[in-house]
């Protein structure tokens, strides 16, 4: 979900509702204000996207200087407008705006039924309201301090109430709140894009800190009331790149900037005339990497597929045992962790809750943490012992693309660095795939360049419910990658499946016409992969498949052949899955699907 805040002397609604639209990425269910107008507190709110709220804004406007609002991403309770935020106590005396879960909220509810009060929504934030309300005296802070105490969860909350409506309150545990600072106004956000328009100086508020905000003030503290003094934080992106700039969507635009992703992630991080890593922002020490026995990557969805590649990258270059987890599953069975663990969480965001409780098993464990992520000051950044900033840019649309592919770049350079330090990477090995990463993104931008066979084939497999994309090794990571893009977007069914396992099972859903995608790339066992194809073929499947310029013998087993330029079979993912995201991009477009917003997810998912 979505939060933002204003407090200052201009039109609250409309700051409020230009920030919202910048965070609809993170949930689009519902939206909603609440704002202290002349005729005290005011709450408007609207089942489904920003747009719904704005025109019953337009219809009825709230006029105020000081408000919050809320864009939601379901958990508890049906997408509905008594569902949406913010919600307010039964005196409509306090707002609140709340991402996270309350999980001891069945609990509270009760409590507070039992004293009188009432409850309109099915959502576990409404308890929070009504817990305030209940606490309030003479002083806000000390009634959200004391709400809270018996919360239990993970939250960002902010409030706005008429008993006190110079301030906003904002408290945070375990779910993202930033606050921008400005002259005579101050901003909330729960990420960074909702407020960058107005401000580059923020505070990051940490776990178990709240601030008090008034028009000229920002006042940081614990929940306990103790204050902290904290440095401004100047955030230097550029604005653009949170802007869709003339592309038709945030997905087409991130997928081209790809190549300046790749570039700048890679900045900074080679010495040329050594042919080495050197990374001035990541504090691993060489003893540190010598001792390490193995490595555990976690991360959710598209991170998750980074990570996979990541372990054969890291385990051909330094030949240590990694292993991979989807976040979620990974503190439930009970991994084997030592102090000799590196724990590696891969997250655009830095805010997946399921990879923040990887990090605190595995720090419970003992392990060191590295983390991979694409936001500055993000959570997972400042819970990691060590970290790597992908340098993509804010990824707005919900489809990742640019930080998938950054994510490959930095741990193509992380495997080089402890192959290096570790002495287990030959020199001229380095020296060669150095030149290699130094080529992609050149090779990027030609793949770009010419897309009119993918939009071609876009426009054929738009119209078919099912479709596989098959692989072997890298191919296969990529090929899941290229299947979780076209189902999020395009709503095709979709597997991804290693090619010699097609016989195993899969090879029975396959009828005449069944598209198939197969990757070819790795050609150690591109023999194997065409006997594959083949076997697919003889049951009717169309194959497209997907291989190194040159590579002629796929053309001769697939019905057609989308090339990529040759590079290492090791960094062949950061290629191949070029031509699969604007495949994944122009059928949902056929299919005229919101490819910026798919039905039913978020960006970034701040509950577990
Ligand atoms: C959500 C998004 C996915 C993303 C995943 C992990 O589910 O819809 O696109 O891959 O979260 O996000 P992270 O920010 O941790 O990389």
């Amino acid at each position: 979900c979505g939060i933002v805040g204003y407090i200052g002397k201009r039109d609250s609604q409309f700051i409020l509702l230009e920030g919202l639209k910048k965070l609809e990425y993170r949930g689009y269910d519902s939206a909603g204000v609440a704002v202290h107008t002349a005729e005290g507190l005011h709450i408007s709110k609207a089942k489904g996207r920003v747009g719904e709220l704005e025109s019953r804004l337009a219809d009825q406007p709230l006029i105020g200087c000081a408000g919050i609002g809320h864009t939601r991403w379901a958990t508890h309770g049906k997408p509905s407008d008594v569902n949406s935020h913010p919600h307010t106590d039964n005196g409509l005396k306090i707002s609140v705006v709340h991402n996270g879960i309350i999980e001891n909220h069945l609990q509270l509810k009760e409590e507070l039924e039992q004293l009188g009060h009432h409850f309109l929504s099915e959502t576990d934030s409404e308890v929070i309201g009504h817990m305030i309300a209940h606490y309030y005296k003479d002083s806000l802070v000390q009634a959200v301090q004391q709400a809270v105490a018996r919360i239990k969860g993970a939250y960002a909350i902010v409030v706005l109430s008429e008993h006190e409506p110079d301030k906003l309150i904002a408290v945070r545990l375990a779910s993202p709140l930033i606050i921008g600072v400005g002259e005579g106004e101050n901003f909330i956000g729960s990420d960074i894009p909702a407020i960058l328009e107005h401000t580059r100086n923020v505070h990051v508020l940490g776990d178990g800190e709240m601030a008090v905000i008034t028009q000229d003030s920002v006042e940081l503290m614990t929940l306990e009331g103790n204050f902290i003094a904290k440095q401004l934080l100047y955030i230097d992106w550029d604005l653009m790149r949170a802007e869709k700039s003339g592309y038709a969507h945030f997905m087409l635009k991130e997928i081209e900037e790809q190549p300046r992703a790749y570039r700048d992630t890679l900045g900074g991080r080679i010495d040329e005339q050594d042919k080495s890593i050197v990374f001035p922002d990541m504090l691993m020490g060489l003893e540190q990497i010598r001792d390490m026995e193995q490595i555990h990557l976690v991360g959710c969805g598209t991170a998750y597929h980074a990570a996979l590649v990541g372990k054969t990258i890291i385990e051909q270059l330094t030949r240590i045992p990694v292993e991979v987890d989807v976040a979620s599953e990974y503190r439930y069975r009970q991994p084997i962790i030592t102090k000799k663990t590196l724990v590696i969480a891969v997250s655009q965001s830095g805010e997946t809750a399921d990879t923040l409780a990887a990090i605190t098993q595995a720090k419970l464990s003992g392990a060191r943490v590295l983390g991979i992520t694409n936001v500055v000051g993000s959570s997972v950044s400042r819970e990691a012992d060590f970290q790597l900033m992908t340098w993509a840019g804010p990824e707005i649309a919900v489809a990742s693309t640019k930080a998938y592919t950054s994510q490959l770049i930095a741990l193509y350079l992380l495997a080089l660095y402890i192959g290096q330090s570790k002495g287990s990477i030959e020199q001229s090995l380095r020296a060669e795939l150095i030149d290699k990463l130094n080529k992609l993104p050149e090779q990027v931008q030609s793949l770009l360049a010419n897309t009119s066979q993918i939009q071609r084939i876009a426009e054929q497999i738009a119209a078919f419910k099912d479709l596989y994309f098959m692989g072997r090794g890298l191919d296969y990571m990529v090929a899941m990658e290229a299947s979780l893009k076209l189902k999020e977007i395009s709503y095709i069914h979709s597997e991804a499946y290693p090619a010699g396992e097609m016989k195993h099972g899969s090879l029975a859903l396959i009828e005449e016409g069944t598209p198939i995608i197969a990757l070819a790339t790795q050609e150690h066992v591109l023999e194997k992969t065409i006997s594959n194809i083949r076997e697919v073929k003889a049951r009717g499947a169309y194959v497209i498949g997907i291989a190194f310029e040159g590579n002629l013998e796929l053309a001769k087993a697939a019905d057609e052949v989308i090339y990529v330029p040759r590079t290492d079979a090791l960094l062949a993912p950061a290629l191949s899955v070029i031509p699969l995201q604007l495949l994944a991009y122009y059928t949902a477009l056929a299919r005229g699907n919101d490819v910026d917003k798919p039905r039913n997810l978020a960006k970034s998912v701040t509950v577990e």
